[in-house]
């Protein structure tokens, strides 16, 4: 069998109903290129990888990466188009959302040298989202009339999972993509810059052949995320922006839960306030901890005892960056006495330190 010329990655997490339907029409569609599909698996629990190294059994165009451990849209995309040494990659979705029938006119983009990006697109003329439900597509026109406005790209539809490229390129900015969130296009074109050609064909965005949607709130936020890492230009990692918003929840949470606790404690208690304090820093910590290992770690997430233990190293580095926000901060104080800046540089100084231990060892990288 001769190399590929097109690798299509194909990221799933559970859809295991789907796989064998796609690679029928991959088959179809591309009649006469050489192409292979990478599936990239996140260990679905449905079985999705046993369905795809079935197919691959049988058929050496088709192969499987199972990663277990991680999860996540981009990152499993950016690792399947990493494995490619074809001259081409696609991605696409598995569900048949995406007309597979566009692939053979990208190609010819590419090849023709016309483009170094060809992205599917549902918001110029001959595209359509008309599947999506109505509070979807809310949110998806949502989003990329935030994008245009916020990150300034000439993506027609940024929110899109389709699209080819030239894997030189690809290589070339693999280094700087972020394995967050879902979108991945966005993020190419955002990191690789002006320098990129991009060309754009319509299709009409199709209905979900089996399975379910594995979209969620948390995917819109971090996405957010996202739009604020690219507008920063990188300088900020989105990690860090979440870190950050849960340290801003936490402060709330902290106030109430110390308004509360001297609701409840005895007024003639004494140390009633350092009680109530000890507790709210409690609950907050607690509060932080959990945020952080739902939204910021996701795909690190901690479960049963490795969340114990994870919860303990969080509170004691979380302590010592307590002592030594104070420390800076009153030295500040006493050596240019300004209240704002000793505080604000005390509470920077703790967050950095809190989120440097946290991504080290509480939720460090497997
Ligand atoms: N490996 C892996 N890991 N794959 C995932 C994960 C994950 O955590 N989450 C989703 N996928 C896969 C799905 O299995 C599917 O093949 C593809 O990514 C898209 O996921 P869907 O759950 O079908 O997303 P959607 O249809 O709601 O969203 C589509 O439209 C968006 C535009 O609004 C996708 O095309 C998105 O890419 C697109 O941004
Ligand atoms: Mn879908």
């Amino acid at each position: 069998m001769p190399a590929p010329d097109l690798s299509i990655v194909v990221p799933t997490f559970k859809e295991r109903g789907n796989v064998a339907e796609l690679v029928r029409r991959l088959d179809v569609a591309l009649a006469g290129i050489g192409w292979e599909a990478i599936f990239v698996d996140d260990n679905s629990p449905d079985g999705t990888a046993e369905a795809v190294k079935a197919i691959a059994a049988a058929d050496p165009r088709v192969r499987c990466i199972r990663r277990v451990g991680r999860r996540g849209l981009a990152g499993a995309c950016i690792e399947g188009m990493l494995s490619s040494a074809a001259p081409f990659v696609a991605v696409m979705d598995a569900d048949l959302q995406h007309d597979e029938r566009l692939l053979p006119a990208m190609l010819d983009r590419l090849k023709r040298g016309e483009a170094d990006l060809v992205a599917g697109t549902r918001y110029v003329e001959g595209g359509s989202s008309a599947s999506f439900s109505a509070s979807r597509g809310t949110i998806s026109r949502l989003a990329t009339r935030l994008t245009h406005r916020l990150v300034g790209t000439e993506l027609s539809d940024p929110m899109s999972g389709f699209f080819m490229m030239r894997r030189d390129r690809f290589d070339l900015i693999a280094p700087r993509l972020s394995p967050v969130g879902f979108k991945i296009l966005l993020d190419i074109a955002a990191t690789a810059g002006p320098s990129m050609r991009i060309a754009e064909l319509p299709y009409e965005f199709g209905e979900r052949f089996d399975g379910e949607s594995k979209f969620n709130v948390q995917i819109g936020v971090e996405f957010l995320g996202l739009l604020l890492a690219k507008m920063t230009g990188d300088l900020v990692d989105p990690r860090f922006i979440f870190f950050a918003l849960v340290g801003t929840i936490g402060l709330v949470v902290h106030l109430a839960a110390l308004r509360t606790a001297l609701f409840i404690l005895p007024d003639d208690m004494a140390d009633q306030f350092r009680v109530a304090q000890v507790i709210a820093t409690f609950v907050a910590m607690t509060s932080n901890f959990l945020l952080n290992n739902e939204l910021t770690y996701r795909d690190r997430r901690l479960k049963g005892f490795g969340m114990l233990r994870g919860f303990v190293l969080f509170c004691l580095f979380a302590s010592v960056g307590v002592l030594a926000n104070i420390d800076l901060a009153s030295w500040l104080y006493v050596a240019r006495s300004r209240w704002l800046v000793a505080g604000a540089a005390g509470a920077i100084m703790s967050a950095l330190w809190n989120y440097a231990m946290s991504t080290l060892f509480v939720w460090r990288a497997r």
